[in-house]
């Protein structure tokens, strides 16, 4: 049987840089997973890990329930590094003592080594340091010495360095943190021992055999969305088992424009995958006839969906497997969010909840990627650039762009103004860089004038955003020009539009989209 890949795994504290952390010790090449808190040192030891992080976390050591660590995971002989609520949680189990912070720091701060060790080799002595933290360490547990202070922070780093233990008051893996990267690479490398063998192409060998393996002769069916994950499942399938993949694509009439042709040009035409269309626009327009809300909007989308796909997929009896695009931090977000409080803002669906009598096994093989591993992979993979740079798009599709009730006539609409928005954002030179961008059909009409006539039509939004991973986001300050081009193009050319506004709002507390 293979070793299990040499890996650092983060203890999830709840911070929003917790994801950030295992995606910089990636970009390390070295394999990263997160896991809840609330892991055993028995459990964690079987992951064999190299080292153990402990993310931030929004919470104080003193809140009661605080979440908090198995102290056997110190007695491990495994090397940790505490970061910001991580440090706390290592000065309050091993003995130190942590003080409630009068005010929080939060922001650049400059670090000054005073005794530079394995974690600071490279650094320069004095460097700039994100902190955002309230509590603070006030006395070091034995065995510890400070290695760097800030000037309000005489414990910025400290360490045990006998037992491997490492601790960090401010943030290494935000950009922010001048030398963040250099330290993370030198616990990594330095104290852990790894080295750098996390690269792709070796995943996708490694990946298809094991896909090879848990197959065999069997068929596998794959509910393709037209996104990036579905899509990159669907052809590392192809090239680990070839026409024993059986893809299937509900148009739900909620798709961008020309979004169906797209798809099965790409899939059955260029790549040649066995993949039906399921075409049940009709029935969704029926399923959501006369609903407003928009979390009853959703749950409709989710229903129909799993009963067109439930009844298509009964046609692929014969297959054994369900594959679906599921990738990393879907992962996190499910295991995590189970440990620790969490309110649903919008509800998700995926291919999830199946009827009973739907016996697939799932095959999941993207599970362990970030997205940016899905496109590196879809890259090597020798996909277009074209489908793996794409947005995210939300499951329900246009249905809640659409605000209020929706229909047919009006997703046309929105389809329509919405092409003229991509077209449009698609010139700019750093369109990479924009996380999403798309228009929004209001519920409202208002009065315009067009060649000397009345109109009275539908308002249209454009919602174009900046963001690293959609937990947070701010509005892209788009040229005039580009905001003119898209206005101008669609209250001339999109019959049924006569206005158009500039969403300026961040989320939080806004939200990306807009139901
Ligand atoms: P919000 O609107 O919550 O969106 O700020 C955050 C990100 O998630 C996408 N989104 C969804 N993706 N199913 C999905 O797969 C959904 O139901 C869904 N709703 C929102 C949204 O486009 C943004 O990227």
């Amino acid at each position: 049987m293979e070793s299990p890949v040499r890996r650092i795994v983060v203890l999830d504290y709840g911070s929003q840089y917790t994801r950030l952390i295992a995606r910089r010790v990636r970009e390390l090449h070295v394999y990263s997973e997160v896991v809840p808190f609330t892991v055993s040192a028995s459990a964690l030891g079987e992951k064999m890990p190299a080292g153990i992080i402990l993310s931030g976390g929004p919470c104080s050591v003193f809140e009661k329930g605080a979440p908090s660590i198995d102290p056997a995971i110190f007695g491990m002989g495994v090397p940790v590094l505490g970061i910001c609520y991580g440090m706390q949680l290592v000065a309050q189990t091993l003995g130190g003592e942590v003080v409630a912070g009068e005010r929080r720091e939060y922001g650049e701060a400059e670090l000054k080594i005073e005794h530079p060790g394995a974690l600071f080799a490279g650094v320069p002595e004095t460097s700039v340091v994100w902190m955002s933290h309230g509590d603070r360490v006030a006395r070091l547990p034995p065995g510890f010495e400070t290695v760097a202070s800030s000037q309000n922070c005489p414990h910025a780093a400290a360490c045990d360095a006998k037992r491997r233990i490492y601790a960090l008051q401010f943030h290494p893996e935000v950009a922010h943190t001048r030398f963040g990267a250099k330290m993370l690479g030198n616990f990594v490398f330095g104290v852990c021992g790894c080295r750098p063998d996390w690269d792709m192409g070796a995943w996708i060998e490694r990946t298809i055999a094991s896909l090879r393996e848990t197959i065999g002769g069997e068929h596998v069916v794959l509910g393709l969305s037209g996104g990036v994950d579905s899509s990159v499942a669907a052809v590392l399938l192809d090239r680990a088992i070839g026409s024993r993949l059986h893809c299937i694509f509900v148009d739900n009439g909620l798709l961008r424009k020309g979004e169906v042709e797209e798809v099965e040009a790409m899939f059955k035409g260029r790549l040649g995958l066995d993949l039906t269309v399921v075409r049940a626009a009709d029935r969704f327009y029926s399923a959501l006839a006369g609903i407003e809300d928009p979390e009853a909007k959703r749950k409709a989308i989710g229903r129909e969906f799993v009963d067109v796909f439930a009844a298509e997929a009964r046609k692929f009896g014969y297959c054994r497997f369900l594959a679906q695009g599921t990738i990393y931090p879907d992962v996190i977000e499910s295991s995590c969010a189970a440990a620790g409080p969490s309110q649903t803002i919008k509800s998700h669906h995926n291919v999830g909840g199946l009827p009973d009598d739907l016996k697939f096994e799932l095959v999941e093989p993207l599970r362990d990627l970030f997205k940016d591993e899905v496109r590196a992979v879809g890259r090597l993979l020798g996909m277009d650039a074209q489908l793996l740079d794409r947005q995210p798009f939300p499951g329900p599709g246009l249905g809640v762009r659409v605000l209020g009730e929706i229909t047919g006539e009006k997703v046309r609409l929105l389809q329509e103004a919405d092409a003229r928005v991509q077209e449009e954002v698609r010139k700019l030179p750093d369109y990479g860089r924009i996380w999403q961008s798309f228009a929004v059909l209001l519920p409202c009409r208002s009065v315009g004038v067009m060649g000397d006539r009345r109109t009275y039509e539908y308002a249209c939004a454009i919602r174009c955003v900046d963001s690293i991973d959609a937990m947070t986001a701010d509005w892209t300050h788009l040229p005039y020009g580009t905001l003119a081009a898209i206005s101008n193009r669609i209250i001339n050319e999109v019959r049924g539009i006569n206005r158009v506004v500039y969403d300026i709002s961040s989320k939080p507390p806004a939200t990306i989209e807009w139901e």
